[in-house]
């Protein structure tokens, strides 16, 4: 790279020539040796905290106070809105444009001395770009790491065995405060400025987004999510834009900061106690919070496969209140080493099921660690709900039931899946009633629902006749569903629901495809030995061909037509549809592919056939166009389907 070998010339010329040697040289960046101690930094002005606002009361009463100090009760004040990051608070000193010392917040009144691994981090410049700095220039900010970055690192700790930091806020902090400074190098940190605290020489602006403005000018990195609003319509609108903006930036905040715009009236306002009286964090329901893993309980789900699953005190984050988080597998539990009684930080970010990230054993109760109930996770060997033996084979994470078929728990996962709304859509058909059905033994597999009467569901605890009749009827309407639902439903492993309809369409009919052997499965698109193998074993299960036997008793779907040979100009070709067509939806246009043998694949790569784009067609456009694929608008699409060949 360009940069890099600029680097290395600059650093030769610098060992050959030391006094050239300049403090704000990129060569500064790399990382000095290791310190003893970071030296301590008396703030000039403290670096104090802001205020919390959790509700728009909260918001409301903050601009209510704000213009009574203002004597201005009767105006819609304005306010410059930022997010709040959620990393480290530091403050950079510039001296006539370089930058000579930063240090971390501390108590407020006194820091530490980070400068040198301050100048390990790109966004920071070393100089301000301008012909006239000011003689001195505080500038606050907050250190924080990018999520890629935060990734990044957690997957390399993990290759290494080490153990991973719990959020991109811990990575950063950790980082920063490496005596080492090589380390922090490498850690890739992130800058923001928010403010300044002293200047000498230059006269502000008057108003913070001004400020901020001239900050940015100064090649200072400020956040581009910045607005200036009025009112608290006009705070709340922000805070709920940057809250659906929130899991997509690249990095985390925890809230808003609104602050008054006119510097003359933040001065006017002051603080109080550590806090000013101008600004305010408002902020978002936490996405981590600490609680108790009050028990580990082991799910057994579809296909038996066995997850562990922390039993919390019940916590509130991420905007719900939480009580289980998958611990995904027995080699996440040993590697978070969570145990019964643990604390643990549980996290809830966006519509992601919470997990548990991290055990604070540092926060372990004192007992007797050796006692089964307290010691480390162990998988049990026998299935929870069956109590048949257990397996993990070697090379997976997954350990499983063995008891594919009469295991009540996959039983129910597969009636659950069966009836769901990709499948075979059977409304009314939840999981309490399956769970019902199931331990009353009415229903053993999904030919069992047919055959069910609505006077022995009305006969299950807490059923309604109507409700009851609502499902009979659900299941009625379930009935003659296309081959490549019924396929779907089936819940064959590694079979979802493109490879069911791939299968539908080339066999046409299920007893061909229950038939086919590995050769003929293969000539299905997308169709590899794992998947062949797996498809050809649900069949030869004898108990498969009992269930499907009553199911077309029932008459729960109906055979196609193979369509295979006919469509054999677009078999195989892969197209991607992005961005809106004049005339035809998406899903037309994918029924249209389809129909010709082709297949509609979500993202664009170099097996890409051709892209059909339509307006404001984004990234996938732009790849297509970085790997010359051809890219054809609707009429073209149309074209060639009709003809078979691509216009010029
Ligand atoms: S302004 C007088 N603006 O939040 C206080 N702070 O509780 C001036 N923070 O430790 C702070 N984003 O590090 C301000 N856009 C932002 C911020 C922000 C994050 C942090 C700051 C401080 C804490 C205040």
């Amino acid at each position: 790279m360009e940069y890099d070998r600029l680097l290395r010339e600059l650093q030769g010329l610098e060992a050959a020539h030391p006094h050239l040697l300049t403090p704000d040289s990129p060569t500064q960046r790399v990382g000095a040796a290791p310190l003893e101690d970071f030296a301590q930094v008396v703030h000039d002005v403290p670096m104090l905290s802001l205020n919390n606002a959790f509700s728009e009361d909260e918001v409301a009463a903050f601009d209510r106070r704000a213009r009574e100090g203002l004597e201005r009760e009767g105006d819609q004040l304005e306010y410059a809105v930022e997010p709040k990051f959620d990393g480290l608070a530091i403050t950079l000193r510039y001296k006539h444009g370089v930058f000579v010392r930063g240090a971390t917040r501390g108590d407020g009144t006194t820091g530490e001395d980070v400068t040198a691994n301050l100048r390990t981090i790109r966004a920071i410049p070393l100089r301000l770009e301008t012909d006239a700095p000011p003689a001195l220039l505080e500038v606050r900010g907050e250190v924080l790491m990018l999520r890629r970055d935060f990734d990044r690192l957690n997957q390399e700790a993990r290759e290494r065995g080490e153990k991973a930091f719990a959020n991109p806020r811990n990575a950063a902090a950790g980082s920063l405060r490496q005596l080492d400074p090589r380390i922090t190098a490498r850690r890739h940190l992130h800058f923001f400025a928010y403010g300044t605290a002293g200047i000498e020489g230059v006269k502000l602006p008057a108003t913070h987004s001004a400020t901020m403005d001239w900050l940015a000018a100064l090649r200072l990195p400020v956040a581009r999510q910045r607005d200036v609003v009025s009112g608290v319509a006009g705070l709340m609108a922000y805070f709920n834009e940057l809250g659906t903006l929130r899991a997509g930036l690249p990095f985390d905040i925890d809230g808003a900061v609104y602050k008054l715009n006119l510097l003359a009236d933040q001065e006017r306002l002051g603080f109080v106690a550590r806090a000013p009286r101008f600004a305010i964090a408002h902020k978002y329901p936490a996405q981590e919070e600490l609680t108790v893993v009050e028990a580990i309980e082991v799910q057994v789900g579809r296909t038996g496969v066995l997850t562990p699953v922390a039993r919390l005190q019940p916590v509130f984050v991420g905007g719900v209140t939480v009580t289980n988080a998958t611990l995904h597998n027995e080699d996440e539990v040993r590697r978070r080493d969570v145990r019964v009684g643990d604390t643990v930080i549980v996290r809830r970010a966006g519509d992601v099921i919470p997990e548990v990230v991290a055990s604070l054993p540092e926060r372990r109760p004192l007992r007797d660690l050796a006692s089964p109930l307290h010691g480390p996770f162990v998988m049990p060997t026998a299935c929870p709900v069956c109590g048949a033996p257990v397996q993990r084979l070697d090379g997976e994470t997954a350990t499983r039931c063995s008891n594919t078929l009469e295991c009540p728990a996959q039983r129910k996962q597969a009636i659950l899946h069966f009836a769901s709304r990709r499948a075979m859509d059977i409304e009314g058909l939840g999981d309490k009633l399956v769970e019902q059905l199931v331990d009353t033994g009415l229903v053993r597999t999904p030919a069992d629902l047919y055959t069910l009467q609505t006077e022995q569901i009305a006969g299950l605890e807490r059923m309604a006749r109507k409700s009851a009749e609502n499902l009979k009827s659900g299941i009625e309407a379930s009935r003659r569903r296309p081959l490549a639902r019924f396929i779907f439903a089936l819940g064959i492993r590694q079979v979802g629901e493109q490879t069911a309809k791939d299968l539908a369409r080339h066999f046409g009919k299920l007893d061909e495809l229950a038939a086919a052997d590995d050769a003929a499965l293969r000539q299905v698109a997308d169709v590899g030995p794992v998947v062949a193998a797996s498809i050809t074993a649900f069949f030869l299960e004898s108990h498969n061909r009992d269930v499907i036997e009553a199911l077309r008793r029932a008459e729960a779907w109906v055979d196609g037509e193979a369509r295979a040979a006919a469509p054999a100009r677009f078999a195989g070709k892969t197209f991607v549809l992005t961005g809106t067509l004049p005339n035809l939806s998406r899903d037309q246009a994918k029924a249209m592919i389809e129909a010709v043998g082709g297949k509609a694949a979500g993202s664009v790569s170099g097996k890409t056939d051709y892209v059909v784009a339509g307006a404001e067609a984004g990234s996938k456009l732009a790849k297509a166009q970085q790997l010359n694929l051809r890219i054809l608008d609707e009429s073209g699409f149309l074209q060639l389907l009709d003809q078979g060949d691509s216009p010029s």
